[in-house]
């Protein structure tokens, strides 16, 4: 057919993402994680995740084409995550399409990391409505963006102006002596818990919702969760972690859907898409379903596995790169660790 196919290469941190899409059709999603080589450290090592995308990255590729049963000869493009996120970690990435798109003579597309976690609903949901409510939720993310059109036109309107939202998770899980990520763990936690704590709800009113409409903040929450949890250490009474888990989860999601909602209000867009990591998180999705139910408007949230970090979502953008011709990346193509969307 038509459709072009394309690999995705994506190492802006801890996962080794490789995925191939035909079009708008997924292929294949490989991603070998050093998850477990950080989590003793309580967070990503930057050394230690370049060193595992150089070990992982050829037999992820292969593993990659096997289970698409696709030959490296039949690609029409590479694309690869050219920023942001850690210099080291997506140098082995941009190296390694570099010399995939040399050696095969095809073109190389160096994409935005925040841009691909947008576009790989794509191969979720199909063609994103024009245009899209963003929210970019994850351990180095916590933004909302207009998005008119995911190849070129990203506009953000806000973002974290402190801790990220997955950031946030993991340290409350750490204070809670729960395991690095600690989203997942928080979660779980959460829902055998009440929300009986009425923790606070960061930039919602007031000057400084005015004046930070759609950006977020998420370490006075943080430190208040801390301070809670002490005071009842230091009171020798037990902690009921269940319940903290799960008031702490509700005062982030509450915020996160009720500035993406009102965003898509006030900017007239009637399509919400959430990613990253923290869109894996069950009460931010039933949240997020009800009050985009309230307002009318639609919601797409791609499986949870498509949600962290991954090669197909760097495909999908790619492919669409392509399909909608744009220029392809010169091979002097570099890594940049602060690119802006
Ligand atoms: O997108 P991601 O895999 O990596 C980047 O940070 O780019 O996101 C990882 C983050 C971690 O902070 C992790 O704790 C959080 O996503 N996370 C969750 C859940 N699953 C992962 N946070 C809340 N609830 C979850 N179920
Ligand atoms: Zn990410």
């Amino acid at each position: 057919s038509d459709q072009p196919l394309v690999l995705g290469i994506e190492t802006s941190c801890d996962e080794t993402g490789v995925g191939i899409v035909h079009g708008e059709r997924l292929l294949v999603d490989a991603v070998a994680s050093s998850v477990d080589e950080h989590a003793r450290f309580g967070g990503v090592v930057p050394e230690v995740a370049s060193r595992a995308h150089l070990e992982a990255m050829v037999p992820t590729i292969e593993r990659a084409c096997a289970d698409a049963g696709v030959s490296l000869r039949d690609l029409d493009a590479i694309s690869v995550t050219s920023g942001p996120g850690l210099a080291g970690a997506l140098m082995v990435g941009v190296a390694s399409a570099k010399a995939l798109a040399l050696s095969l003579g095809i073109p190389l597309y160096g994409v935005n990391h925040l841009a691909s976690h947008v576009a790989v609903d794509i191969v979720e949901h199909g063609p994103l409505p024009e245009p899209t409510m963003a929210m970019l939720v994850s351990g180095g993310h916590s933004s909302l963006l207009l998005v008119p059109d995911v190849t070129h036109d990203i506009r953000s309107l806000g973002a974290t102006i402190d801790d990220a939202a997955g950031e946030a998770f993991d340290k409350v899980a750490r204070v809670l002596g729960l395991p690095f990520p600690g989203g997942p763990h928080i979660d779980r936690a959460a829902a055998d818990g009440q929300i009986t704590i009425d923790f606070p709800r960061g930039l919602t009113s007031g000057r400084d919702m005015e004046r930070h409409r759609f950006d977020f903040s998420f370490s006075g929450l943080k430190t208040a969760v801390a301070r809670w949890v002490e005071t009842r250490r230091v009171d020798g009474e037990d902690v009921p972690v269940a319940d903290v888990a799960a008031s702490f989860q509700e005062a982030v999601v509450d915020v996160l859907t009720r500035k993406a909602v009102l965003a898509c209000r006030e900017q007239g867009v009637d399509a919400l898409q959430i990613g990253g990591g923290v869109a894996a998180n069950s009460r931010l999705r039933a949240m997020a379903q009800a009050r985009c139910d309230d307002a009318g408007l639609l919601l797409r949230v791609p499986r949870p596995g498509l949600c962290t970090d991954n090669g197909a979502m760097v495909a999908s953008l790619g492919a669409q790169m392509l399909l909608k011709g744009r220029p392809a990346s010169a091979l002097d193509l570099p890594a940049d660790s602060s690119m802006p969307v």
